[in-house]
């Protein structure tokens, strides 16, 4: 009732099970409380000094002392176990869950399905198919948190270590595709409540397709001609601002001023090339979105697809004060021969020990059963 008043959904049988869970040991308190104060009032009332100016002196009671030792512990007891049930279940995966491996960073998401090495910023469930999370924050990134209002689930991210979650969504029963909230819990800078991104479930025919279109996109070969022209239909048809207000604003700024903008440390200023470490072509802005710079917070986007860092590249030189930055037939065909041949370089993914560790410690928990 009181979740339905914030326009929150259950959108999972352990999503319902908390709230079942909520309800119960809400409501208990609330009756004890009750009758707390009511036998406070009644004493107060009953036992007050006109009536009784003496106070009796007794000693011990052994029936009253065991019904108050018992009736507490039992409650208790009861409500430990309506807490641990949902608990259990939210801790114990399925064994055929899939895998979808988060990185939480300032101040974005990414949500990585190894099944199909498909990478998001949002999050796209099937409805009816269990998912565990592999969740970590980016290395030398702080502290994230990926919190599922709807589904009842939070976890921490870090770096260095993975964390696990899991969750079953509902099939969809509607037609409606309505998006949810996915939120950082855990404040983590200057951008964190912006750490925003959506959940879409899909029937699990409406999500091959979107599987089938995220590969596709991502395998669309490059025509490096078309994709080295700004006003061509296949960059054009990128969206760069959208994706350079997902990826790129929260370090370098709306006006691409960088750190004068954003205070975040060596934030590159595109407004000046010069300042750049990796030289001033147009080129080097793609080899730094697929590479990375080692040492800093400018991870690798080398999970986008390459029009996209085509069409961000673009959006980041038209920042540049200057003339349009140059770039020579050896630039492109390095691009080719390094990032083009082999489409996207080797995937990063969660290392596989950690996620067995994360396994063993479900494990552990499930035992306690
Ligand atoms: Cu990430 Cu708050």
């Amino acid at each position: 009732m009181i979740l339905a008043t914030t326009g929150l959904s259950s959108l999972s049988d352990t999503a319902r099970e908390v709230d079942h869970a909520f309800y119960l040991i809400g409501v208990a308190s609330a009756i004890m409380m009750a009758m707390i104060v009511l036998f406070v009032l009644y004493c107060i009332v009953k036992f007050r000094r006109s009536t009784t100016p003496t106070a009796s002196q007794f000693h011990g009671n052994s029936v009253v002392e065991i019904i108050c030792l018992i009736v507490p512990t039992t409650i208790v007891m009861w409500m430990f176990w309506v807490g641990f049930k949902p608990f259990h279940t939210m801790r114990t995966p399925p064994k055929d869950a899939k895998i979808i491996e988060v990185t939480g960073m300032q101040w974005n998401w990414s949500f990585y399905y190894p099944d199909y090495d498909v990478t998001d910023s949002k999050l796209t469930l099937k409805g009816g198919e269990p998912v565990k999370f592999l969740m970590r924050s980016k290395d030398n990134d702080v502290l994230h948190s990926l919190y599922l209002p709807d589904f009842r689930l939070k976890e921490d991210c870090m770096p260095g270590k993975t964390t696990t979650m899991w969750l079953q969504p509902d099939m969809p029963t509607t037609n409606e595709r309505p998006t949810y909230n996915v939120f950082c819990a855990e404040f983590c800078g200057k951008d964190h409540a912006a750490m925003i991104t959506t959940a879409t479930i899909l029937t699990p025919d409406e999500y091959d397709q979107w599987v089938a279109a995220k590969i596709a996109d991502k395998n669309k070969p490059v025509v490096l001609d078309v994709a080295m022209n700004p006003e061509s239909q296949d960059i054009l048809d990128r969206k760069a601002e959208t994706l350079y207000k997902t990826h790129c604003i929260s370090c370098h700024g709306a006006n691409g001023q960088g750190q004068i903008e954003t205070a975040i440390p060596n934030a590159r200023n595109f407004t000046t090339l010069a300042d750049w470490k990796q030289g001033s072509k147009l080129t080097d802005i793609f080899n730094t979105l697929g590479s990375g710079v080692a040492g800093t917070q400018m991870a690798s986007y080398s999970h986008l697809p390459a029009w996209d860092r085509f069409a961000l590249m673009h959006y980041v030189a038209s920042f540049y004060k200057g003339d349009r930055p140059e770039y020579t037939k050896e630039d492109l065909a390095l691009i080719q021969e390094k990032w083009l041949n082999q489409q996207d370089g080797p995937k990063k993914t969660i290392p596989v020990d950690d996620a067995i560790e994360a396994m063993i410690q479900d494990a552990q928990v499930s035992k306690l059963n």
